[in-house]
Parts: structure tokens; sequence; C-alpha cells
């Protein structure tokens, strides 16, 4: 079993998918800044022998022999990429810069976490990995946006100029234990708003669309892509399943038995009215396509963010 950094592997995604490979057996390296993950994330791995947690923040150098490097670093929710927006695209780039220049250095394979925001406010639906995206490069969101669109355009440049073996993969909306509880992402919102009885704020009519995949069917797709060989992407992971945002709102009053009630407000700037990804090539190559439906993944967050609220997890 080989030696395997996570970027960004106390956040949300990072945290599960270092359980994924301890589990496997694997040897994890796990650095993190800390900036929007948590060690509460991963108190449980500090324990094993073979796992390691170093602080560190990727804009600067890193090294480490590891021979396969998932690069998720980089803070995911808007209100936290928009926090320090010069320090996102800072992540997104000299961080990515660091990471594809230890891979070149040690040969390692590397993945990178990008995201479903590189097709911005789309104009065709659903997306699929050959369209280039409508993005707007002066926006609030497009430090994060654009800055993935770089660390994609990195990525294939040190596969083409310094043969570095990459992978990208396109992660759509995705949920589950350990989101944080103040990130403004529309399921933990609404869970947290739901189980302290406050009213459920949905941005717009609610009639917007999204496509919601469960953590651990993410996970499964990102390992698959990174042991692949012969394809390095982008490849969307998400699951096709639209939901409008209303609907979501109402699963989780419905599974919370809560009495809040639905309020109304207006839809921050360059917000996508829809967004769901075509898998074909995920379920073609990778074998690969979501299991978990919405209303057992939101069951599953749910029970954790009702133990957060308690204070029983940490
Ligand atoms: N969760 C989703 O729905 C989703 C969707 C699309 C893409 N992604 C991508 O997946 C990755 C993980 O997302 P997440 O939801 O787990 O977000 P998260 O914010 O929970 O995790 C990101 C982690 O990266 C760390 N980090 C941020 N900047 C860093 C830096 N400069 N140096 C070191 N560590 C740093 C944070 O502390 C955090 O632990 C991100 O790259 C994100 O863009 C996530």
């Amino acid at each position: 079993m080989g030696r395997i950094l996570v970027t960004g592997g106390a956040g949300f995604v990072g945290s599960h998918l270092c359980d994924y490979l301890i589990e496997r057996g694997h040897d994890v390296l796990c650095v993190d800044n800390l900036f929007s993950g948590s060690k509460d994330n991963i108190r449980h791995l500090l324990g094993y022998p073979y796992f390691e947690f170093i602080r560190h923040d990727i804009t600067h150098p890193f090294f480490a022999e590891v021979d396969r490097i998932y690069h998720l670093a980089c803070p995911a929710s808007p209100v936290h990429y928009q926090h320090n927006p010069i320090k996102t695209i800072k992540t997104n780039v000299v961080g990515t810069i660091n990471m594809l220049g230890l891979a070149k250095r040690v040969k390692a394979r590397i993945l990178l976490a990008s995201t479903s925001e590189v097709y911005g406010n789309p104009t065709i639906h659903p997306q699929t990995e050959n369209y280039w995206g409508n993005v707007n490069p002066i926006g609030i969101r497009s430090c994060y946006d654009e800055g993935k669109r770089v660390a994609e355009t990195l990525m294939m440049d040190y596969h083409r100029q310094n043969h570095v073996e990459i992978k990208i993969v396109r992660i759509f909306n995705t949920y589950g234990p350990r989101m944080a509880v103040n990130d403004g992402r529309v399921i933990s919102n609404f869970i947290v708003q739901a189980l302290r009885g406050e009213d459920l704020t949905v941005y717009g009519d609610g009639a917007q669309t999204r496509s919601f995949c469960y953590i651990s069917d993410l996970v499964e797709g990102v390992v698959r892509m990174a042991d692949t060989d012969c394809f390095i992407g982008p490849v969307n992971l998400g699951n096709p399943h639209e939901s409008t945002i209303l609907e979501v709102a109402k699963a989780i009053l419905s599974i919370t038995k809560g009495s809040s009630k639905i309020v109304f407000r207006s839809l921050p700037p360059d917000d996508p009215e829809r967004r769901c990804p075509d898998i074909t090539l995920a379920k073609t190559i990778l074998n690969w396509e979501p299991g978990v439906p919405l209303d057992d993944g939101l069951e599953k967050t749910i029970k954790y963010f009702i133990e957060k609220l308690k204070g029983k997890i940490f």
C-alpha cells in the first residue's frame, strides 16, 4: 500500500477520504491549515499509526515522499471562500503549483478536486465535460470558479509539459456528516435552521435546481478515478437527480418533523439557476454512479447534526 498525501484532509470531503483510505490499509498524510476544516473531523484517526496530520498552508512549498496526491485543499463554501478571496485564489493557483511541483519531483500521481463551478451559470443542461462554461471573471465567486479553472489549466500544462500523471474530477454539490455548521451551504443551513426551530431561508423563489450527492458515493468515485489508468479526465462526479431548493427544504422539514416556516430572500449575485451533471463518462469509464437516495442521505446527515448541536460530536 502506498503513501498518500491528502491536502485539505481535515475538511468535509477530505476527512471522509482519509477514513476511506485508512480503512483500506493505506499510509495517509493529511495536510491542512485548518482554515475551514477542523481537527475534530480527523480526531478519531489521530491515534492510528498509519495516519499523520501536518498543519501546513499549501501556498507555501511542501515536501514529502509520497506515491499519490489527492489535492483537495481549498475552502468550498461561499462563506469561507469569500472571507478572503485573495487567499482563495492563491490557494488555487500557488497551492496547486506547489502540489504539482511536488508530484513532478517525487513522480506521484495527482488528483485535483475541481468543481462544477467551472461551468458557471451554464447555458447547456445537463453539463457535460466538454462544455467550457459561462463564468463571470470579475464577480464575487470568481476567486473560486476562476481559481479552479486555472488549477485545471495548471494540471493540464504540467501533464503536457512535464508528463506529470494527473486526474481531474469536477465535483458537484456534495453533502453529509461533517459539513460545517455555519458554512452557509444549502443543506447544512436548512438542517441547522430546522433543528433550531428557526425559519428556513430560501434564496430566490426556490425553483432553482441542484443535484446533491451523498459523501460516501462521492468518495468512491474520487478513488475510482485516482485508481484508473489511461484516463486523466476531467470527469463529472455528482448525482444527476435534480431537486428544487424548495423540495429539499420540505424534505428536511419532513424528516426533522420541525415546525419552522420557509421564508424567501433575494438571490445572491451570480447564483446559477440550474446545475446538474451529465455522468455518462463516469458511468462508462469508472463504472460509477451514486446509489444513496436523497432522503437516506439527509437522514444520516440530520442524525449527525442533531449530535453535533447537542455537543456530543467534537
Ligand atoms: N463539498 C462540495 O460540495 C464540493 C463541490 C465541488 C468541489 N469541491 C471541492 O472539494 C474540495 C473539498 O471541499 P470540502 O467541501 O471538503 O471543503 P472544506 O472547506 O470542508 O475543506 C477544504 C479543506 O481545505 C483546507 N484548506 C483551505 N485552504 C488551505 C490551504 N491554503 N492550505 C492547506 N489547507 C487548506 C481547509 O482548512 C479545509 O480543511 C475543495 O477543493 C472543493 O473545491 C467540494
